[in-house]
């Protein structure tokens, strides 16, 4: 049975997947505490947590909210900084056999630029996905994932800056992510994560108040799930770079739904918090359906339901 799979078709020396199950950003940490529940060498491909250049203690609580079939996070970038990582994080990733690809996060074009040159070459680190759900200071606040623009001059900032792998992460909170996704392809990325969390909230009526410190935060979970198959589907029929699937995977059914609606991969992501085996278990549900559907390659299934 094939389930390897290629995320960087453009590149000379690519970013081949043993199989097609990543953990999604910010939800396993730096992968470093999941080699003590599960083999990670297992997996696909793991994804760092959001990294910025310094280093950031993220919001107040509170900053998670359960929901019905999801929950609402702001944890706001808590993270080492990109130099820690670099020094602390990436010489153990070195020793692994999954690729760990660094998710990064700036405020402004430069910095998305500055981080991807600092990853540039460091052992350990195969790949760069780019959260672009960040404000951009310089224009007032604006998601730079929520202008075709704004996420083009990220991206061809961030492909100028390195030689590793780029792929863009969307953000649902948008009128179109077709026209963000083509600006993106067309500014150089080799992959495209679809999709990050949607903006939402909770109200605690007895506090009369927002339940979460900064009043808004990002859903995810399988509440989200369908809004994410129908963004893959969609972005799948308008690009042809390979796309990443995210959003409430919790089943190899959910992941082989994704793959059928155009997705080469998908992430795992808040399935974790509730079992942290999800990883694996979506790797084992993605075989056992290919043995089931007499399927040896999982590329035939790409897109199947096109
Ligand atoms: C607690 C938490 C932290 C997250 N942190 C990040 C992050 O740092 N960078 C990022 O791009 N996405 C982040 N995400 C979004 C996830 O990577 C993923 O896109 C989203 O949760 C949808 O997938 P899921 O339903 O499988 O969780 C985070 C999600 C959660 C729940």
């Amino acid at each position: 049975m094939n389930l390897a799979v290629e995320l960087a078709p453009r590149r000379k020396q690519g970013l081949l997947l043993q199989n097609p199950v990543m953990t999604a950003s910010g939800t396993l940490s730096n992968g470093l505490e999941a080699t003590r529940i599960f083999d990670v060498n297992r997996l696909g491909a793991i994804v760092s947590k959001g990294t910025t250049l310094r280093p950031r203690a993220g919001n107040p609580q509170p900053r998670t909210a359960e929901t019905p079939s999801g929950m609402l996070n702001t944890i706001g970038l808590q993270n080492v900084g990109v130099e820690a990582l670099v020094r602390d994080v990436a010489p153990v990733w070195a020793t692994w056999r999954v690729p760990v690809i660094v998710n990064i996060a700036g405020e402004s074009v430069d910095e998305f630029a500055a981080l991807a040159s600092r990853l540039d070459g460091v052992p350990g680190v195969s790949g760069i996905e780019v959260n672009v759900s960040c404000p951009n200071v310089a224009v007032g606040g604006m998601l730079f994932g929520q202008d075709p623009k704004q996420a083009a001059a990220v991206t061809s900032a961030v492909v100028r800056a390195t030689t590793l792998p780029v792929v863009i992460k969307l953000t649902p909170n948008v009128t179109d992510i077709v026209a963000v996704a083509r600006a993106v392809v067309e500014a150089g990325a080799d992959a495209i994560c679809v999709i990050n969390t949607l903006q939402a909230m909770a109200i605690d009526i007895r506090a009369r108040r927002p339940v979460l410190s900064t009043v808004f935060g990002g859903l995810s979970g399988p509440a989200i799930k369908p809004v994410a198959l129908r963004a893959v589907y969609q972005v799948a029929g308008a690009v042809d770079v390979p796309i990443i699937g995210c959003g409430g995977v919790s089943s190899g059914e959910d992941a082989i739904e994704f793959i059928m609606a155009g997705a080469t991969a998908v992430q795992v992501g808040t399935a974790t918090f509730a079992n942290p085996n999800a990883p694996l278990d979506v790797l084992d549900g993605i075989e056992r359906f290919m043995v089931d559907a007499g399927v040896s390659d999982v590329r035939e299934l790409v897109g199947a339901a096109r």
